[in-house]
Parts: C-alpha cells; sequence; structure tokens
C-alpha cells in the first residue's frame, strides 16, 4: 500500500519551511553561523527528537519553533532549508507544493526580507529544474504580533507579489487568542493591490468553528488551513462542500500538538462523506515526526480508505492547488 500511496500525484498545500528544520540541520547551521542556543533548547539531535514527542498544545510547539529558526540567517541558509524538504517531499511522490513561511519570525531578528524570500526562491526554481516538482511560496503573518506589523510586513513584500515570486498571503501561530477579524485590514490591503493573490488562514485548529466561518467572510480566504472544528458546525459543513472550500489538513501535527489522542479521532471520514474537499499535509514535519507520505499511510491505516476514495482525495488536493490550469490537467 505504501507504494500505491507514494504514486499518487500528491500536492501539499501545508507545510511550513520553517517546520522542515530537520534537528540535524539546525545544530549545523548553529555551527556555521556561530549561534549558540539557549541553554534550555535540547543538546542534540536525540534530545531534540524526544523534546518533539512532548508537546502539551500548540503555544508550546511554538515556543521551540521560534527559538530553533534562530539559525537561519544567511540566503543559503534558507536556501538549503527549502531545498531539503522539496527533495524530501519528490521522494515521497509530491508533485506540487505551495509552502509557508514567515517572514515575521526572521525581520524581528534583524535578517532583511529579502534574504528569506531570495534564498526560498532560489530553491523553489532549482527544484522545479531538477526534480520537475512545482512550487508556491505562500506568506503568512503572525497573529501573535500586531497587525500593524503584518501591514508593514505586506508593504515589504509587495516588489515580491508583484513580481510573482510570493503567491499567497496566510495567517498562523498561535490561533485562539487572536482571532481573525483582528486582520481584516491586513487581507483587504493586500487584495486590493494584488486582486490575484490567493489568500488562506489557519482556522479551527484549536480555536472553534466561528474561527473558520469568520476566515471566510471577514478575511475572504478561498482555503482554510486546518479547519477540524468545522465538523462542529452542520451550516459551515454544508458551506465548505457546497463552495468546494478546501481543507489542508495535517493529521499527525493534530496528534502531536494534542487536539487528538489519535489520528482515527480526526473527523477525516465525516468530511469525505459530506463532500468537504480536503487535502492531507505534514505541517511541520521536521517536529511532527512525518512528511507528505507519513501522513498519508497514518490516514489510511485508520480509514482504509479504497483506491477510488484515495483518488478522490488526490482529485480534491489537484483541483485545490492554487497552479494554473495546464499544470492541473498534466497532474491529473
Ligand atoms: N506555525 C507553524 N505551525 C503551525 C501550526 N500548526 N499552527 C499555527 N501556526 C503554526
Ligand atoms: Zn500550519
Amino acid at each position: 500500500m505504501t507504494e500505491f500511496l507514494r504514486e499518487l500525484p500528491k500536492c501539499e498545500h501545508h507545510v511550513h519551511l520553517e517546520g522542515t528544520l530537520e534537528p540535524s540541520l539546525l545544530f549545523q547551521l548553529a555551527e556555521r553561523n556561530n549561534i549558540t542556543l539557549p541553554s534550555n533548547f535540547p543538546a542534540s539531535v536525540a534530545a531534540c527528537n524526544e523534546r518533539y514527542n512532548n508537546f502539551a498544545d500548540l503555544q508550546d510547539f511554538l515556543d521551540h519553533y521560534y527559538v530553533g529558526m534562530s539559525v537561519l540567517i544567511k540566503e543559503d541558509d534558507f536556501y538549503d532549508l527549502a531545498m531539503e524538504y522539496f527533495k524530501r517531499a519528490h521522494a515521497d511522490g509530491c508533485v506540487h507544493s505551495e509552502v509557508f513561511f514567515d517572514p515575521q519570525g526572521h525581520v524581528e531578528r534583524g535578517i532583511p526580507i529579502h534574504t528569506v524570500v531570495s534564498g526560498f526562491e532560489r530553491a523553489c526554481k532549482d527544484a522545479n529544474e531538477k526534480l520537475g516538482t512545482t512550487n508556491k511560496l505562500i506568506m503568512c503573518l503572525l497573529r501573535h504580533l500586531p497587525a500593524a506589523d503584518g501591514l508593514q510586513t505586506i508593504a515589504s513584500a509587495a516588489p515580491y507579489y508583484q513580481a510573482g515570486v510570493i503567491h499567497g498571503l496566510g495567517l498562523d501561530s498561535a490561533e485562539k487568542p487572536f482571532p481573525p477579524e483582528l486582520f481584516t485590514d491586513c487581507y483587504k490591503t493586500l487584495k486590493d493591490q494584488f486582486p490575484h493573490v490567493n489568500l488562506t488562514a489557519h482556522a479551527g485548529e484549536e480555536g472553534d468553528h466561528t474561527y473558520v466561518t469568520n476566515s471566510l467572510n471577514k478575511l475572504n480566504v478561498t482555503r482554510i488551513d486546518h479547519g477540524v472544528n468545522s465538523q462542529h458546525s452542520d451550516e459551515l459543513m454544508a458551506h465548505l462542500a457546497e463552495n468546494q472550500v478546501m481543507l489542508s489538513l495535517c493529521p499527525m501535527s493534530n496528534v502531536k500538538l494534542q487536539v487528538v489522542k489519535d489520528v482515527s479521532e480526526l473527523p477525516i471520514r465525516k468530511f469525505l462523506d459530506a463532500g468537504v474537499p480536503f487535502s492531507i499535509n505534514s505541517d511541520d514535519p521536521a517536529y511532527f515526526g512525518g512528511y507528505i507520505l507519513d501522513n498519508y499511510i497514518h490516514v489510511h491505516t485508520r480509514f482504509g480508505f479504497t483506491p477510488k476514495e484515495w483518488t478522490k482525495v488526490v482529485l480534491n488536493g489537484i483541483n485545490g492547488s492554487w497552479c494554473d490550469e495546464h499544470r492541473k490537467a498534466e497532474l491529473r
């Protein structure tokens, strides 16, 4: 079955490039850049892996994730990080990736946005040329920072949206204390300036279903990242199905961040039966113990989808991607 799942033309829509920072690369970059990690940071690859098995919740993970990314300094670091992910995803049979990054997490440490975007852009190009995969960059705003900071970030990223280097906008970090409506201005400002930009937001991971509804209504997103708590509103479920709003689900992440105890508790069968489209993704694979194929395998062992059902899931992923129709036709 693993080979069948590997061969499926999978699209990944929910992976944070900073969340692909494997402990081995993290320590290598710390040495290369003379970074001293805080004394409470795990001191070895093994200690990291131990820590990654014990996240109490999203915030506990984020506290570690923001320290981890402090080893990324030079353009080559961002390139190496992204290229490692593209190679891993390709080996898993992932043909198209739409990848998040958090510029504010770097700019606030004094790293120019240009360094970040240039490294990632170069990796996207190389992955396309060397591996044949297609890739899109989605800039995320950190919701624990003020919207004014988000507006500044959008202004500084404008040249990259203009040039088509960045394709989308997302919203991540601590969800519950920072509801989507705080960022209405940010989303509107970017969309007014670049009408073709694609919009998404993390919602309904720890927040309830109103976070999903408000992301759709207030931010005008066309996709929802996570969205598992949509299951608690029949009206919302019907809306998602009718409008084919895709949820980018992250099964192993939901277990590691204590959203559920086991993948079997996720409403994946419910979404499939209700016609709510979803894709299956890795979120922060270096931290959550598995890349895209591992997530497919987890879903398969719990839900036992038939080949026909898998074909439907994969087609929904292609249809929900932000690549052009020509590329979608190639992938189908
Ligand atoms: N940033 C990285 N991973 C995240 C997640 N699962 N939820 C919110 N913000 C994130
Ligand atoms: Zn995420």
